[in-house]
């Protein structure tokens, strides 16, 4: 098939560098329907053929069918260790505002199942009634790094094992970790302990942490998927992560997209020379914190700030500056710019205030303005064709 350059200018001169754009952070920005996952798609195929490695974080499957990629489905032949969360990131996932005891019983609960699974290895959650606070110490520091996994279904009724107190009579013995439940208390969480029951058994839980098999097919921790990928030098150089199985279910979904960013920075910063990497998401800003307290800590903008020291970049697709936060927004070098319907959307990007703030209004779908390697160009991209 005859190689087809990524975008047309308005000269009729190609533009087919697109090593250059993605050298920076990349930001495609254009109404609904303006083109930005087909200029997503061609750049991914362009990408391809120039053997750079990509990695695109789908949450809707629009990348399932991208040709010559390594490819997970959430679900189907991917999952993720909960082991990998902390305390915080599993209650944003599971959309739960705990207070600061059962935040500290939920930590406990979790290291009690790692023992279980890990050292006892029962599927059954641990009963601490009666149990020496030393043998237990001893369990606790025997959890390294490798028994990170748990079972998160059984997190409601360990939770409920972790309200123990000694006894109120002669026979009390503080040398155990407790003799009876504080039932009072059990009582006063019970409405919670419920939703996390109910939670970790729903449909989008089981498809997230579930490590069985499905369908005949080996299911793999999207860390460990991740990893290899970055690591090894495969031929297929573009890696799919479809995760559209939480496409209903958003607060889980942002958790994981910053969880793998993060992942994928630690990954680049291990190795010794690392290539350079793209990561790729679009509609960006549904997975970005609604508050901006805990936009440093998301993976997004760790990406953002700390990626170009070890070769990864990110591309972002989104409808319109203005759904991103300033702070966000100013750590994109590179712009590609659809239909924005009002000059305000425009204005908001610092690379445009030279320009005709009314010109991305005219656009025809996949037409764009290009700002990379500070120069302006109107390109036309060519949609790529499938193989
Ligand atoms: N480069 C292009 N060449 C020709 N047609 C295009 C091009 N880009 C987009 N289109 C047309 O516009 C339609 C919408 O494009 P696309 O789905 O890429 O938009 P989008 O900005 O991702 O929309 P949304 O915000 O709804 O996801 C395409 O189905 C196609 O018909
Ligand atoms: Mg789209």
């Amino acid at each position: 098939m005859p190689k087809q350059e990524f975008a047309i200018g308005q000269d009729g001169q190609a533009f087919d560098d697109v090593q250059a754009l993605v050298q920076r952070h990349l930001l495609i920005v254009g109404q609904t329907g303006s083109g930005k996952t087909t200029t997503t798609l061609a750049l991914l195929h362009r990408l391809q053929e120039l053997n750079h490695t990509a990695i695109v974080l789908d949450p809707t499957g629009e990348y399932r069918h991208l040709s010559h990629a390594v490819r997970y489905q959430l679900g189907i032949n991917a999952y993720l260790d909960p082991g990998h969360l902390t305390v915080d990131q599993l209650c944003q996932a599971l959309s739960l505002k705990l207070g600061p005891v059962l935040r500290e019983k939920l930590h406990s609960a979790i290291n009690a199942l790692r023992i279980q699974q890990n050292l006892v290895q029962t599927a059954q959650p641990y009963v601490k009634l009666g149990v020496p606070i030393r043998d237990y110490q001893r369990q606790l520091e025997q959890l390294g790094d490798w028994a990170r996994s748990y079972q998160p279904r059984l997190l409601a009724r360990q939770l409920v094992e972790e309200f123990i107190i000694p006894c109120t009579d002669e026979k009390v013995d503080y040398s155990l970790l407790g003799q009876d439940y504080a039932r009072q208390q059990i009582s006063q969480c019970w409405d919670t302990l419920t939703t996390i029951r109910e939670r970790m058994v729903s449909r989008e839980f089981r498809i997230l942490f579930d490590p069985d098999p499905q369908r005949g097919q080996v299911k793999t921790d999207l860390f460990f998927a991740l990893k290899m990928f970055v690591s090894q030098h495969t031929s297929r150089r573009t890696l799919v992560i479809d995760l559209s199985a939480l496409r209903r279910f958003g607060p889980a979904q942002r958790v994981v997209i910053s969880l793998l960013m993060k992942q994928l920075l630690a990954d680049q910063i291990q190795q010794v020379r690392p290539r350079p990497v793209t990561a790729v998401i679009d509609e960006a800003h549904r997975y970005l914190p609604t508050d901006l307290h805990d936009l440093s800590t998301n993976g997004i903008f760790q990406v953002l700030r700390e990626g170009r020291k070890v070769r990864l970049s990110l591309t972002l697709t989104t409808q319109s500056p203005l759904d991103l936060p300033a702070r966000l927004r100013s750590q994109f070098t590179n712009l590609l710019i659809h239909q924005l319907t009002t000059p305000e959307e425009l204005a908001a990007l610092s690379q445009t205030s030279n320009w005709d703030r009314t010109r991305a209004a005219r656009l025809d779908p996949g037409e764009a303005l290009l700002w990379c390697q500070h120069r302006l160009k109107v390109i036309r991209v060519q949609q790529a064709q499938r193989c």
